[in-house]
């Protein structure tokens, strides 16, 4: 059983032999091979020293070093694979972090669901309108959004099309950050509308004035420029869902002696697909990539302790990273709970808030939404219940945008229900907009907690 299993009995493939939940049914299997076959042979998208690099930082987070801000659209699509929205992605992700970094008082590190963010978990296989019923839609890595037959087909080229996108985000996103966009001397670089008119853009502009200020001491003193002021790492992140797509990016590096998924710096699972006899668990379990999984209401003890077992079994720090997501309502019964499940086992991990998908709801019309007071009390209780347990919260995991999208209500606008028809562009759960955004980030600034503590 894999619970005993060790990493010698284990290759990408692997994971065929166990259930694999939320995968796609393609109707010829012969494409899904040729399709594979290409994935395989085209380089990588991420390199395994930005993984290590990514891993040593995950660690230093765990030990309260540094806090990790991981962000961006439930699930990307390829329609909006443009400059304008990668760009004002970027913007909202380094503001953010420039806010939080003042606040905290430590580095932030950034981690967008970016690049590679297309495959979504359905509660449904199928999907039924007007008493016609279709697969339901699994992302543009799969298939496509309209209601036709046609369109919910999966179709294996679309893993292509997928890995290309991905790549072209990551390159631009690495152009830019190298190129001096993301230089902390030129935060102007990254306004967005909301800083001219918001209730909020006061206190921004303090904070960058403040950090301006103070690169400028600092820089005076010692008579030369702040060269890590002046790039930031930029990492990214996807739910590894697809595992065909996955396996086909999975490389054995000889010079390392281990096997990395190079599709994405950061892979998650969800609590969906955490079976511990399941398919993700087996194939999550042999990369050498740091990894997340997602905890919920659902999750008992005996069942995140085997997990954190199997995926760490030597207690590698930054390998494991747990996204709790119990929603406002619930996170005070299992948070200490599960803090005291992984503290009994003696594991190592980063513990992030994903306030988001406990948080969702339907309005009284039907409109999937999240409130933002809930967002922000359980993102305030899971700091002061790491706290008062001797833990630490360690980063935070958000669906934003850099648009002035109208997804979820409240914030400093006050949005109503009413307000979300004016600009809801989401295909799967509403985000917070940049406004929205910037205020979680002025809250987490607001909490900076005892140093650092020992990892739970
Ligand atoms: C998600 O992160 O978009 C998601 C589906 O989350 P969860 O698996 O936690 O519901
Ligand atoms: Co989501």
């Amino acid at each position: 059983m894999s619970r005993t299993s060790s990493k010698v009995d284990w290759h990408p493939a692997t994971w065929q032999s166990r259930n694999a939940t939320q995968q796609p049914l393609y109707p010829d299997p012969s494409a899904v091979e040729a399709t594979l076959g290409k994935l395989s042979r085209l380089p990588p998208i991420v390199t395994s020293w930005e993984v290590e690099n990514l891993k040593t930082l995950v660690g230093a987070a765990q030990r309260g070093e540094v806090f990790v801000l991981q962000g961006g659209d439930c699930a990307e699509n390829f329609e909006e694979c443009t400059s304008e929205n990668i760009v004002q992605k970027l913007k909202i992700l380094l503001q953010m972090s420039l806010v939080m970094w003042h606040g905290l008082k430590k580095p932030i590190v950034r981690v967008g669901r970016m690049g590679g963010q297309y495959a979504k978990p359905r509660s449904a296989d199928t999907e039924t309108r007007d008493g016609i019923t279709l697969p339901s839609y699994r992302g543009d890595l799969v298939n496509r959004n309209a209601f036709t037959a046609e369109d919910r087909v999966p179709d294996p080229e679309l893993m292509l099309r997928g890995y290309e996108r991905a790549a072209l985000t990551l390159n631009f996103v690495r152009a830019l950050v190298d190129g001096g966009f993301a230089d902390l001397h030129h935060p102007e670089n990254w306004d967005l509308d909301w800083v001219q008119h918001s209730p909020l853009a006061r206190e921004y502009h303090e904070i960058v004035r403040s950090i301006s200020d103070s690169l400028d001491f600092m820089e005076s003193i010692s008579g030369r420029p702040m060269h890590h002021s002046r790039r930031v790492d930029f990492f990214s992140s996807h739910e590894g869902l697809h595992l065909p797509y996955e396996q086909a990016q999975t490389r054995f590096l000889a010079h390392r002696q281990r096997w990395y998924n190079l599709s994405t710096h950061w892979p998650w699972m969800g609590m969906r697909t955490a079976n511990i006899d399941g398919a993700h668990i087996e194939y999550f379990r042999g990369i050498a990539n740091p990894v997340s999984v997602k905890v919920g209401t659902g999750m008992d003890d005996e069942w995140l302790q085997a997990l954190v077992h199997i995926l760490n079994p030597q207690n590698e720090p930054g390998r494991l990273t747990l996204i709790h997501r119990f929603g406002a309502k619930h996170i005070e019964e299992h948070l200490p709970r599960v803090i005291r499940a992984v503290r009994a086992v003696g594991a190592n991990v980063l513990w992030i808030c994903d306030p988001m998908h406990g948080n969702t709801e339907s309005t009284a019309d039907g409109v999937k939404t999240r409130r933002f007071d809930n967002v922000l009390s359980e993102l305030e209780a899971s700091f002061r219940i790491h706290e008062a347990h001797g833990s630490h919260l360690g980063g935070v995991h958000l669906e934003l945008t850099g648009d002035n999208v109208t997804e979820c209500t409240g914030g400093a606008r006050g949005l109503q229900d009413s307000d979300l028809t004016r600009a809801y562009k989401s295909q799967v759960d509403p985000r917070l907009n940049y406004e929205q955004a910037m205020e979680v980030a002025m809250r987490i600034a607001g909490h900076r907690q005892r140093g650092s503590s020992s990892g739970a």
